[in-house]
């Protein structure tokens, strides 16, 4: 059984599952309401029930008293809608500054996605959470007082753990250390979230997404949101590698292009595929530098687009160049690198 909700004064409406609390269901359609810990105690996602009635169990949590019940006031990271409901509270806009957080996390999984690129995810105590907006960065906090920048790979409705893509950098000691001596179990401290590299979504433009090696991880944050939140203008992903090898996680942007129309998964290789390649794979392998091919395959221009960028930043440049002389407007063009003053991690 569902319920409906709708939110004001925004008047976004949106469905909840019976076993679901209204701010799982919200950030699950892509509404940011505002949230701390998610269990009950941080009293951040307080709200107002306008209309309709919300259940706890057996409890109410911690943050939330009989009085403020008696105003009205719930705890939508733990209220369940026992009918359809209006709600007011504030959503938290673009212009809206997200708390930073410095947090321990424990490393729940590593795996390897390629002979060069793992995956972590971290887990946050469990009173914790950070709200971010898809696409943002943590630092993590080396004991030397050093700190090393890498995007979110998740989107905010899937914020249980924290999905980092590491890339072992030749000479980079942090990175050689993840590929070697991390463990599960180990902790790591973060900071987050950072950086205004996120989905301008009120655009509804056509999207360009161009992301080089694991830039990838940022723009996977941001497509799945896109996706939660029903988003469904045409979006293109332009995903530039040196060779096959270095395609990580390929599985999914073709998931993506295989069942929604209005999704396309364009990789490129910046090295021409090997006499070992098979014939039939590499007639299918375009090559060449990513952002040429964004401006070979839209031969009228980019006026109507809105293109994200994240990856090198000597592509995250070209592209800048490249797209402008194609006819994109500047204010439509949105990059992480242009942010740092020592590039972050790709
Ligand atoms: S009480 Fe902390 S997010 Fe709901």
């Amino acid at each position: 059984m569902s319920f409906t909700v709708r939110i004001e004064p925004s008047g976004h409406t949106f469905d909840v599952e019976s076993n679901e609390s209204v701010l799982d269901a919200a950030l699950r359609h892509g509404y940011s309401f505002p949230y701390g810990c998610r269990g009950g105690g941080c009293g951040a996602c307080k709200g107002k029930v306008l209309n309709g009635t919300v259940d706890y169990g057996t409890n109410l949590p911690p943050a939330l008293s009989e009085e403020d019940v008696s105003r009205g006031l719930a705890l939508f990271c733990q209220a369940r809608p026992s009918s359809d409901l209006s709600v007011e509270i504030k959503e938290v806009g673009e212009s809206d500054n997200l708390e930073i957080k410095t947090l321990p996390t424990k490393v729940q999984k590593k795996e390897f996605l390629s002979h060069d690129v793992v995956r972590l995810y971290l887990k946050l105590p469990e009173i914790e959470r950070m709200q971010f907006r898809a696409g943002q960065y943590i630092d993590i906090l080396l004991p030397d007082g050093r700190k090393r920048s890498f995007s979110l790979a998740n989107a905010p409705h899937d914020d249980a753990l924290i999905e980092l893509h590491i890339r072992h950098v030749d000479g980079g000691d942090f990175t050689g250390y993840v590929m070697d001596e991390l463990h599960e179990k180990d902790i790591l401290r973060i900071e987050g979230p950072h950086g205004s590299f996120f989905l301008r979504e009120e655009a509804k433009r056509p999207l360009i997404f161009m992301a080089g090696g694991t830039g990838f991880a940022p723009i996977k944050g941001i497509i799945e949101h896109a996706l939660a939140e029903g988003l469904n203008q045409p979006m293109y992903l332009y995903w530039g590698v040196r060779t096959e090898k270095d395609l990580y996680l390929a599985d999914l942007p073709a998931k993506w292009a295989k069942h929604l129309p209005h999704f396309h998964f364009i990789p490129i290789f910046s090295e021409q595929p090997s006499a070992t390649t098979p014939a039939s794979n590499a007639q299918a392998i375009r090559s060449g530098y990513v952002h040429d091919a964004v401006v070979s395959d839209f031969p009228e221009g980019l006026e109507k687009f809105d293109v994200y960028a994240s990856g090198p930043p000597v592509m995250v440049h070209a592209g800048f160049d490249a797209f402008k002389k194609h006819g994109l407007l500047e204010d439509r063009y949105f990059s992480d690198a242009f942010e740092f003053q020592t590039p972050k991690a790709k």
